[in-house]
């Protein structure tokens, strides 16, 4: 054997033994279906940057095995391909778990296909409440449309508000936040004079507003998936003279997510919302968070709820393997490790519900104020221990 050829096999079989690194080590994939593209592509973008950040802080590695990310754009809500690309990662890149998830109707899509290669799913977003009745093995990190309405739905009947109208996005989440704010405004006392449901691909929103008006109610609740969505109705509602007609303007703070405040500049300002986080939440974990964020991508624009859902996410996951000793995942063993799970997050205390497989977390009460000549949600009251209202509701 030339000396050269002897040398190459020896380069050879070194670099393999590296490869392969300490025994038992072994890559664990999670494959992340999101929009990276197209109008709802900022949700894909704080997915993928809080996956980084908390991968910067905890290292990439459980045990001896490497966490590795692997991301499919799915651009707007579409089951099937949903569907096609989970089925992908499944098979092709042999994920371990599944992950992600903007849209409900792309999560519900899954539900066959992590029974059967028995796969955890963490949702970091999709906020339907039966999602998670549909498979043992879904978690969810993100929130729900009743756990984040029960307690503003409250909060207005409590601020003397008789009449309000609600108007939607009519799918999963937009029907979950209609129930839970007719149920709970009027068990305590208020009356919702109008049920406005608006197709999910609307941009023109005069006409709803003109429906807003004539319902004579003093206070609208509104529900739509935060994105270009969420602004042009906000934007809508001041535009077209309700917010100067006085009716005030309630809902989950899809309405005022953090990466549109510049867009919708004093159109936000005073709104009402209720939401597990907002970026400017005073702890020392969320400061910590957002400075890591800042230090890594230059900007803290796109820090907003979805970033939390994906960054507990991923601690979620990295608990499952660590609970698993490393190697090969069991889907349903993981899933049951991680029942009753306590944490702290950048947005407060998290419990996963053994029962509903949810975060119970604390619902705060914000409003959007000029906080250093920067648009912020600032927390004013904080509901502690919200669990998923909806989970195994009749509805
Ligand atoms: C959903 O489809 O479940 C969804 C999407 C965007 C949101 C909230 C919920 O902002």
């Amino acid at each position: 054997m030339t000396r050269t050829l002897r040398n190459a096999l020896l380069g050879t079989a070194f670099g393999l033994a590296l490869a392969a690194g300490p025994a038992g080590a072994a890559t664990i994939k999670v494959g992340v279906v999101a929009p990276f593209s197209g109008p709802f592509g900022v949700a894909g973008k704080t997915f993928r940057e809080a996956i980084e950040v908390y991968q910067a802080q905890h290292g990439k590695t459980v045990g001896n095995d490497t966490v590795e990310f692997v991301y499919k754009d799915l651009d707007q809500a579409n089951p099937a391909q949903s569907k096609a690309l989970s089925q992908e990662l499944i098979v092709k890149e042999k994920v371990s778990f599944l992950a992600g998830y903007f849209f409900t109707p792309d999560a519900l899509a899954v539900a066959p296909l992590i029974d059967e290669a028995n796969i955890p799913c963490v949702i970091f977003n999709a906020a339907t409440s039966a999602i998670t009745e549909k498979s043992p093995r879904y978690v969810r990190t993100s929130f729900t449309l009743w756990q984040n309405t029960v307690p503003l739905a409250e909060y207005m009947a409590k601020q003397g508000i008789k009449k309000a109208v609600s108007a939607v996005s009519d799918y999963g989440p937009g029907l979950d936040g209609e129930a839970a704010f007719k149920t709970t405004f009027e068990k305590h006392g208020g009356t919702v004079v109008d049920s406005i449901r608006m197709p999910l691909k609307s941009t023109d929103f005069a006409p709803f507003m003109q429906r807003i008006k004539d319902s004579g109610a003093e206070a609208v609740y509104a529900f739509l998936p935060a994105g270009p969505t969420t602004l042009a109705f906000t934007k809508a509602f001041s535009d077209t003279g309700l917010k100067a007609a006085g009716i005030k303007f309630f809902g989950p703070g899809d309405l005022t997510q953090e990466p549109d405040l510049p867009a919708l500049g004093d159109a936000a300002l005073g709104v009402t919302t209720s939401f597990n986080y907002s970026r400017a939440h005073d702890s020392a974990m969320n400061k910590a968070f957002v400075a890591k964020h800042k230090e890594m991508f230059g900007s803290t624009d796109t820090v907003t709820f979805s970033s939390v859902g994906a960054y507990d996410g991923v601690h979620v996951i990295y608990q499952m393997i660590k609970n698993g000793g490393g190697g090969k995942i069991d889907g349903a063993k993981a899933v049951e490790s991680v029942k009753g799970m306590s944490w702290e997050s950048p947005r407060g205390p998290l419990t996963i519900d053994p029962d509903s497989r949810h975060v119970t977390q604390t619902i705060y009460l914000r409003t959007v104020e000029k906080v250093d000549g920067k648009l912020e949600n600032v927390e004013k009251e904080a509901f502690p221990k919200q669990p998923d209202y909806g989970y195994k509701v009749a509805k």
